[in-house]
């Protein structure tokens, strides 16, 4: 029988609706802002710090709020204060664990106005990309909130001798730290805290430093929702905070996501420390590839590109890099693409004309900027967008650019912005394209653009990548639908939102009684 789970997505809106629209854009502009400050909540309680404000990437001047970034005795307390909460988070039944993860869902939609205002200013997301986000948000809760009634709530018994009562069963770990990224400051840093709690365990989370603000209304919203005060602990700060936390011996597992680079650092740092061997949640980044042939539909290509290298101004780890287009049609869809690019609009992203909104700093602007320079030397520059101007000039931008490389070799790190690297390959050659990307050692997404069902057969059976897709683009992985994370330099291979995630968070349990 198949397992047919009861459980529905979030609603989306219909921008095509004025008045729906208009009260959507009243919502957030109404809310309140600066937003509340982030600190140490530890046991719910506000620990203070060192003080800074978090300035918006729209304008480079508005203040989204204040953070105070937690002391390493901070990041102890809130360490102590997840293990105290452990004994009776962890003996909490996994049912009434999944009810108050769908409060949180519900106290998220109730707030979506307030949650997409601060992604906005204090993420740069436009309405489109803050209102999925807020959905994916709500859907981890209730996806996992499902699961853990699904996996949790039962004992399972084991065959065995008669006399004997064998039963496998899940429970939590311990205290995990979760480590999140800026680029989905709601969705991946609720999806690891959920999961963790599902799965029975207390939390210190760690969210990215340029995101503090949000990720302290979501965890406001969760012990709102009824989560106990020391089963989910904040700790804002930079990596070194992160470090501290990863170093600490009572931590029972870490989920991270981010870089590559500190995937290793954790990977390295858990390795090296004494006391328990705990496992390592990563999903990291990809340079990741889309294959185009001669068959595949151009509107449709032109379509999906735009979406998959510059929506959310590239900024996703699922993101396109790489576009390899088949000779015969390269001019034809170069132009298009380049066609469709000149007409995204950058901007405020509240505005809901603004297709593309600021990336999330100025460190990353001038790190894309320094790309591009480099590819001006080095390679060709086909397509060069513009950047707003006025009171917006102040803010961090990088206008959509796309670049003609060599060779695929001439990409050796991922561009986490809104620059798209076009290499050409002739009937014959897929062999070698597929050798290309197997060959940057990523594997998080892959685009196929093909009429031939032999031709994605082909290419996912050669490559080990962890979300393919065909004939559309290849960003925005549904919960439940689309379980996501990748392997070798893109993570340790768990999905989020797919159906074995929670268990990489639990630990397995047999009780053998002799009756
Ligand atoms: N889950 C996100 C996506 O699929 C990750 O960047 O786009």
């Amino acid at each position: 029988d198949l397992y047919r789970p009861s459980r529905a997505n979030s609603r989306g809106l219909e921008f095509g609706h004025r008045a729906t629209l208009a009260a959507l854009t009243r919502g957030i502009a109404a809310a309140t802002l600066p937003a509340a400050p982030a600190e140490p909540l530890v046991d719910a309680r506000p620990l203070g710090g060192l003080e800074r404000k978090v300035v918006s990437p729209i304008d480079g001047h508005t203040v989204a709020g204040t953070a105070f970034d937690a002391a390493p005795d901070a990041a102890d307390s809130a360490i102590e204060a997840a293990a105290c909460g452990f004994a009776s988070w962890s003996r909490t039944p996994a049912a009434e664990r999944a009810r108050l993860l769908d409060r949180i869902a519900g106290l998220y939609e109730d707030n979506r106005d307030r949650l997409m205002a601060l992604l906005a200013v204090e993420a740069g997301k436009t309405l489109a990309d803050g209102l999925a986000e807020v959905r994916e948000a709500v859907d981890f809760c209730r996806y996992y909130a499902a699961e853990a009634r699904r996996l949790f709530t039962v004992d399972r018994l084991m065959p065995g001798p008669t006399g004997e009562d064998n039963r496998w069963r899940h429970r939590g770990r311990g205290v995990f730290v979760c480590i999140s990224p800026w680029n989905f400051p709601l969705a991946i840093f609720t999806g690891q805290v959920v999961a963790a709690l599902a799965a029975g365990n207390t939390v210190v989370a760690k969210p990215a430093e340029q995101t503090p603000l949000i990720a302290a209304l979501a965890v406001r919203l969760m012990h709102e929702a009824g989560i106990p005060a020391n089963a989910v602990n904040l700790v804002p700060g930079d990596g070194t905070v992160g470090a501290h936390l990863v170093a600490h011996r009572q931590v029972a597992g870490v989920a991270f996501t981010g870089s590559t680079k500190t995937a290793w650092r954790i990977n390295r740092a858990l390795a090296a420390k004494d006391g328990p061997i705990v496992p390592l949640i990563a999903e990291t980044g990809g340079i990741n590839a889309m294959i185009v042939d001669a068959t595949a539909l151009p509107e449709q290509v032109s379509d999906d590109v735009i979406t998959s290298a510059f929506r959310s101004a590239g900024q996703r780890c699922s993101a396109l890099r790489l576009l390899f287009l088949q000779d015969e049609v390269a001019d034809r869809m170069i132009e298009m693409i380049a066609g469709a690019a000149r007409e995204l609009k950058l901007g405020d992203p509240r505005d809901p004309a603004t297709d593309i909104g600021p990336v999330i700093d100025a460190e990353a602007r001038d790190r894309l900027a320094a790309h591009v320079a480099r590819m001006q030397r080095e390679q060709e520059v086909l397509f060069a967008g513009s950047l707003p101007g006025g009171v917006l000039a102040g803010g961090t931008w990088m206008a959509p650019h796309i670049v003609a490389l060599r060779s695929a070799e001439e990409l050796t790190e991922e561009i986490f912005g809104p620059i798209l690297h076009v290499v050409r390959w002739k009937s014959g050659e897929l062999d070698r394209v597929i050798r290309s990307i197997a060959a940057t050692g990523y594997g998080l997404t892959l685009g196929v653009h093909s009429r031939i069902d032999a031709v994605h057969r082909q290419v996912a059976d050669a490559l080990a990548i962890g979300n393919i897709y065909v004939n559309r683009n290849m960003i925005g992985a549904v919960v439940g639908t689309q379980p996501f994370g990748g392997s070798g330099l893109s993570g340790t291979g768990p999905k989020a939102g797919g159906p074995d995630y929670l268990t990489r968070f639990a630990q397995e349990q047999v009780i053998s009684v002799n009756t």
